[in-house]
This record gives structure tokens, C-alpha cells and sequence, in this order.
């Protein structure tokens, strides 16, 4: 995690034109002293986000989202904190400063380890271009994908033999080791050999379009994996990444459309029938980060998937993966295609305009995704139904969003016609993540920390004492020490704290729990605070032995309740001023 210091900060943001940022992606129009365009963040159909140049911010009337040049990068791109300082740093022209990274070697040697893949990258492009990638040339007729494509998306050639990197890059050790790093060669007895041997190469790009890794395919049928990956590194995270996401963003926020494929083919097929709006996990099934990034994008996403019956399991289990982060305002679709077809095989048949209609027409709401497969499971007759209501109600726990799981409850109640236990608790994955020696959450805490969330500026007033004690509960007490630390290195105003912890612990409860809280009101803030003081005081006065000591901070205690009680009186008054 970065320690970017203030001045820094504020250099990257001197530099950096909010307007020309976020104009990329929405279209701007001068209204008064701001600029106004349709919100990315919501639907819309008439302007409420507005952009101000001179206080370089953003903000929607419609759903209150706002913030700086960082925020939107997090918010609208799903960058975390230093992702978005680094890219806007870089496009700025400013160098990172390394004293100023928390882990100057690993951002070193990540930075490294992008340069060389870009550079790999590159060698491909130019092999399949070169007297030896005519193979691989043909077969891409063959698949029908145009050459525009496969340079917008940068595909490759890996000639056969062991031995092209050597070649493309020489003999140096530290060169051969940072290519093995990267996943490109392996270390074998007789040195170094290439990882992908006669292979047509698939860059895969981070969200900021960074290649980080690559798919390999095999030209023929032969006695190996069609696809080979690059192997897991702590910037090619397979589970996180999704091919075609930083080509397909804005065209996927443009039309509206966002098709979740399986294949890196199916992916390149349909933006060449002018859909460029799929996205593709990479050969496993995808995951909650995978689906998080998905919803932050579109909140209609449909997910394709083959009619038979390894398509319907396949569905299956994206719908079991995604009920956590299921909201009411998402609405994902399934679309199963006919048995034996892929997006690629189908768009080429039938173009992409019937393609497109597909999508509309055919695809299904998830709760019918749900109930249809929960019928096949269940079987026929009253113990199908009681299966079926077993299975519905374990799955109902995993739920999150109350409304919506009581919803989903009653269909499957309707369905088959029996009362389900009605479990309000939901997201019990939740309490296997939570530490075995929890202990009870302090009220007082946990509302402290949501007033600190609410408004992290309010750390600056914050008395020393209060910022060196450990709260009593270990998953807030980590937020505690996370917050403390981002405000200290980041400056509070600077970006969404909730928003960053968010992206940093996407499972944690309390962040889940605190989106939607009401506010805390200062007074109601100071008072926290005061009764965390005054806990402590309490604390300590019992292990002071030096008599005088002891009586200072009695009259410290006796001083502080003083004060306690009259805040308190305010605020009650306040509360009946309301009323
Ligand atoms: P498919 O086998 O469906 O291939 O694998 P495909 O996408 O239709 O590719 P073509 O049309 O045969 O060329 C789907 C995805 O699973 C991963 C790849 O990401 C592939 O795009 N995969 C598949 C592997 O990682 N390894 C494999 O051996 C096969
Ligand atoms: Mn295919």
C-alpha cells in the first residue's frame, strides 16, 4: 500500500485536468462556470453530473456521487488508491517518488516486470507479422478474424523452437531472469527455454491496459493444452482480471451492453461483428472479484453460456458466486445458446445484428436462471419440492441485500408451495472469514469509526491518546489502523476513505454494513469520542499506582464527564429539536 506523501499528491493533481479525464468518458457540455453530462455512474436521461474545472470536481445531483481526479478513477475504473495516483503520476510525466512507496522494491520490480512484458508483447506482434508467422496468419483467416482486430488487440506469434527469447533479447542473466519472472521462459537443465512454443499469443491487459500476462493457443491439434497462461505472478492475478476489459470499458458503458463470454475467441469473434462489449474470465470459472469488477460497470450484465449440460453447470455456478454481491439494482441476465454453440461459432453463422437480438430478447432475469435450476436439481413430486425448498433456503443465506433475498424468498415460496425458514441474518459466509477470537462489538467503537468514515477529516482533531489505542475488535481495529495510516500519508480530503478500505478489504463486513448508515452528526461525533476517553481514562486509573499521577487523571476523568454530560444534554435536546 502506497505512503504517497501530501506535496506529492497535490503535484499529480496540479497537473492532472479533471475535465480532460473524465471527458474520455462522458460527454461534456458547458453549462455556467461547470461542465455537464450524462452520469456514468447511474442511468440517465438529462444531465446531472457536473464537472467543475476550477475546483477540479465532480459531482452527480442524481445519485451524490462525487469527488476528485483520484475518486474517479477508483469509482468509475475500479483502480485502487495507488493504481490511480501512479497512472495519473505517470501521465503527468512525474516519477513515483521510491522513499515515498511503502515497499520501494516490490513497485520496482512490478514496474520491471510491465516494462519487459510490453516488450515481449511487442517481439510477438512483430513475429506474426514476419516470414514465419504465416501459419499462424493463415489460421487467423481461417477463424475469420480481420487484421484490425488482431492489431487492435495486439495478438502475437510465438515461433516454434526453445530458444526466440534468447534470441530477441541475448544472453545477459539478469535479462533471461526478468524473462522468467514474467512467465515467458522457463528455467530448464540447459538454461533458459521459451514458455510458448508455436503459439498464437493473446496479451492480456490489466484494467489500466497494462499487458500483464498472456494466453497462448496451439495452431494445430496436438498433444498439449489448446491455451496455455502465463503463470500466476502478483500482478496476473487470474482470478481478478478479465480479458477485453480495458479495450471494451467504454464502449460496454457506451451501448449499455456488456456480454460475460468464456473464450478469449468468443471475446475477439464478437468485436468483430462490431460487438466489442464482451468480457472473458481466463479459462477458470469466475469469481466474486471478477463479478464485482463486472457489476461496477454495467449493472445489466449478461452472461453467455452453452445450452448443454456443462453450459448449465457453468451458470450455475456464476449464479452461486455472484448471490453475495447481488443487489436489487442489478439486473443480470443468462443467455444459454444453442447446444454445442459458442459466441465465436454463433456470431459467425448468424452476424452480429441477430446476435445483438439475442442478447435482448433471449437472455433470462437471474431469478429465473435461479428457480428453473433449482426445479431440475429438486426433481418432481412433494420431495422434489421439499429438496428444492432445502437447497433454495441454503442458498438464500448467502444473500446480502436483505430486500432482495426476502424477494427471492417468496418466489421460491411460490414455487413450491412451502413456508422457508425465514433466516434474516443473511451473508453467513461472512462469519466463517471472522476471526475465531472476536469479541463482542463495542457499540460506541463501531460508531466512532463510522463517523471517521463518514468524514475522515475528522482525524486531524482526533487527541493523541485515542489515535494509539487498538479498538476491541480485531476486524476494526484493522480498519482503524488502515484508516489512520491512508489519512496520514494521503491527506483526508483527498479521496473517499470508504471507497478505498472498500476496494482494499472487499469482504469486509463492517465496510458492507456502514455504506448505508446514517450520518453522524459532529456533536454526536465529539461525544464518541469523549466516551472512548473516558473508557480509557477508566482503563488506565485502575493499573495507575503513583498516587499523584493517579489523582491527575481522576481529575482528568471528573473534568472529561463534566464535559461528557453537557454534550450529552445538547444532543438530547437537539434530538427533541428535530422532532
Ligand atoms: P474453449 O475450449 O471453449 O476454447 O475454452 P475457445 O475459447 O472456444 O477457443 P477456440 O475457439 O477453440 O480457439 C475457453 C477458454 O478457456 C481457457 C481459455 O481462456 C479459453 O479461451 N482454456 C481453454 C484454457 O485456459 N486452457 C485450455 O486448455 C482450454
Ligand atoms: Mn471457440
Amino acid at each position: 500500500m502506497s505512503n504517497f506523501t501530501p506535496s506529492f499528491l497535490d503535484q499529480v493533481l496540479a497537473r492532472t485536468d479533471l475535465v480532460e479525464l473524465i471527458a474520455r468518458h462522458v460527454e461534456l457540455k458547458k453549462s455556467g462556470s461547470n461542465m455537464m453530462g450524462l452520469c456514468p455512474f447511474h442511468h440517465e436521461k438529462s444531465p446531472s453530473f457536473s464537472v467543475s474545472a476550477d475546483k477540479q470536481l465532480y459531482y452527480c445531483f442524481g445519485c451524490g456521487k462525487g469527488g476528485g481526479a483520484f475518486q474517479f478513477l477508483m469509482e468509475h475504473d475500479g483502480y485502487s488508491f495507488p493504481e490511480a495516483v501512479e497512472y495519473l503520476a505517470e501521465k503527468a510525466g512525474l516519477e513515483i517518488p521510491q522513499e515515498s512507496a511503502s515497499k520501494p522494491d516490490d513497485n520496482k520490480r512490478r514496474e520491471r516486470a510491465l516494462q519487459w512484458l510490453s516488450k515481449v508483447s511487442e517481439v510477438y506482434v512483430r513475429q506474426l507479422f514476419a516470414e514465419s508467422g504465416e501459419m499462424a496468419r493463415t489460421y487467423l483467416k481461417r477463424r475469420k478474424l480481420p487484421e484490425s482486430i488482431v492489431r487492435k488487440y495486439m495478438l502475437g506469434y510465438a515461433p516454434a523452437g526453445y530458444g526466440f527469447m534468447q534470441r530477441c533479447f541475448g544472453e545477459d542473466v539478469r535479462v533471461l531472469a526478468g524473462l522468467e519472472a514474467v512467465g515467458v521462459t522457463v528455467k530448464g537443465d540447459r538454461g533458459y527455454i521459451d514458455r510458448f512454443r508455436n503459439r498464437l499469443m493473446f496479451p492480456i491487459r490489466d484494467r489500466r491496459g497494462k499487458v500483464v500476462g498472456f494466453g497462448g493457443r496451439i495452431l494445430a491439434d496436438e498433444q498439449t493444452a489448446k491455451y496455455l497462461n502465463s503463470p500466476e505472478t502478483d500482478y496476473f492475478h487470474k482470478s481478478d482480471l478479465l480479458y477485453g476489459l480495458s479495450e471494451h470499458r467504454d464502449e460496454i458503458r457506451k451501448r449499455k451492453m456488456l456480454l460475460v463470454v468464456e473464450g478469449y475467441m468468443d471475446v475477439l469473434a464478437l468485436a468483430a461483428h462490431d460487438l466489442p462489449i464482451a468480457l472473458a474470465p481466463l479459462g477458470t470459472a469466475i469469481g466474486e472479484n471478477q463479478l464485482r469488477e463486472i457489476f461496477r460497470l454495467h449493472d445489466q450484465p449478461v452472461f453467455c453460456f452453452d445450452g448443454d449440460r456443462a453450459g448449465r453447470q457453468a451458470a450455475w455456478r456464476a449464479l452461486e458466486r455472484m448471490l453475495p454481491i447481488l443487489k436489487s439494482e442489478f439486473a443480470p441476465r443468462f443467455l444459454y445458446l444453442p447446444e454445442g454453440e459458442d459466441p465465436d461459432s454463433l456470431v459467425d453463422k448468424e452476424g452480429g445484428d441477430a446476435f445483438s437480438h439475442r442478447i435482448l430478447n433471449d437472455a433470462q432475469p437471474v431469478l429465473q436462471t435461479w428457480l428453473t435450476g433449482l426445479r431440475n436439481l429438486a426433481g418432481k413430486g412433494a420431495d422434489g419440492r421439499a429438496r428444492m425448498a432445502k437447497k433454495a433456503e441454503a442458498m438464500l443465506v448467502s444473500m446480502t441485500d436483505d430486500y432482495l433475498r426476502q424477494a427471492w424468498r417468496q418466489e421460491a415460496e411460490k414455487a413450491t408451495r412451502i413456508t422457508l425458514t425465514h433466516n434474516e441474518t443473511g451473508g453467513r459466509r461472512y462469519d466463517r472469514t471472522v476471526s475465531v477470537k472476536k469479541r463482542p462489538v463495542n457499540i460506541v467503537q463501531e460508531s466512532f469509526m463510522v463517523g471517521l468514515m463518514q468524514k475522515p477529516e475528522r482525524l486531524y482533531d482526533l487527541p493523541d491518546d485515542l489515535k494509539r489505542i487498538n479498538l476491541d475488535e480485531e476486524g476494526l481495529d484493522r480498519l482503524y489502523r488502515r484508516a489512520l495510516d491512508s489519512i496520514r500519508s494521503c491527506g483526508a480530503s483527498e479521496f473517499n476513505l470508504i471507497q478505498q478500505l472498500k476496494y482494499e478489504f472487499p469482504d469486509d463486513i463492517y465496510l458492507a454494513k456502514w455504506m448505508n448508515q446514517a450520518a453522524v452528526s459532529d456533536d454526536e461525533f465529539a461525544s464518541l469520542i469523549m466516551d472512548m476517553q473516558v473508557a480509557i481514562l477508566k482503563r488506565d486509573l485502575t493499573f495507575e499506582k503513583d498516587l499523584s499521577r493517579n489523582l491527575k487523571m481522576q481529575a482528568a476523568l471528573a473534568e472529561l464527564q463534566k464535559r461528557q454530560k453537557v454534550l450529552r444534554v445538547k444532543l438530547e435536546d437537539s434530538r427533541w429539536g428535530d422532532e
